[in-house]
């Protein structure tokens, strides 16, 4: 399939604005990046990976396979957008995981930071609940966040203030299963 096929079969016709990362960008950093977390633990370490959902299902199941350690996965389910493109600046905590979080090294793995309100509003929930170590991953950071509680520590793309969609990320709920990450055109264009 054309590469313009391929898109607008997963949009409902609906033109992007452009491609910022492609499938290919995408699996080599996530490759990097679980190498980078294979490295960063001592042997013996007893790993949790908590991703948040929903925009992190797609990011979470591709770095678990890249990282050449035992580990446990599990997921938080937060809420802050609606619909609209713009942070609400609230989150709401729909799913608290169950997993033991005490004495483990726990890694928050987000899709991306936008305005920092879910990585300052989950990450104290975490501390409080003293883990061994409690890092964060995201695969993209928009470095837009007036004071971050605890800045991430693996990143896989310094992003572009523009509204993204694809691998996980969405519009409307929309566009989660795109395999890059786009733009969204904007009906105002
Ligand atoms: C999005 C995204 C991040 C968060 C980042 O989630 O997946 O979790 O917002 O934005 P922030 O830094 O401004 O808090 P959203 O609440 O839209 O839910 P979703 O993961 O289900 O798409």
């Amino acid at each position: 399939m054309v590469e313009r096929e391929r898109i607008l079969a997963r949009t409902g016709g609906r033109p992007l604005n452009r491609i910022v990362y492609t499938d290919q960008q995408i699996a080599e950093r996530v490759r990097e990046i679980g190498r980078h977390i294979t490295d960063f633990y001592p042997e013996g370490a007893d790993l949790l990976l908590v991703g948040l959902l929903k925009g992190s299902f797609i990011f979470v199941g591709d770095l678990v396979r890249e990282i050449a350690r035992p580990l446990q996965v599990d997921f938080l389910v937060t809420a802050s957008y609606g619909s609209e493109t713009v942070s609400s600046g609230e989150v709401r905590l729909l799913y608290d995981p169950g997993a033991e979080v005490e004495d483990r090294h726990v890694v928050l793995v987000e899709d991306i930071v936008d305005s920092g309100t879910t990585i300052n509003r989950v990450i104290p929930l975490f501390e409080k609940r003293r883990p061994a170590s409690l890092e964060i991953c995201t695969l993209l950071h928009k470095h837009l966040a007036p004071s971050l509680v605890r800045e991430p520590r693996w990143v896989g793309f310094d992003a572009p203030d523009e509204f993204l969609i694809g691998y996980g990320l969405d519009h409307s709920e929309n566009y989660r299963n795109l395999p890059f990450i786009a733009s969204l055109r904007q009906a105002t264009d």
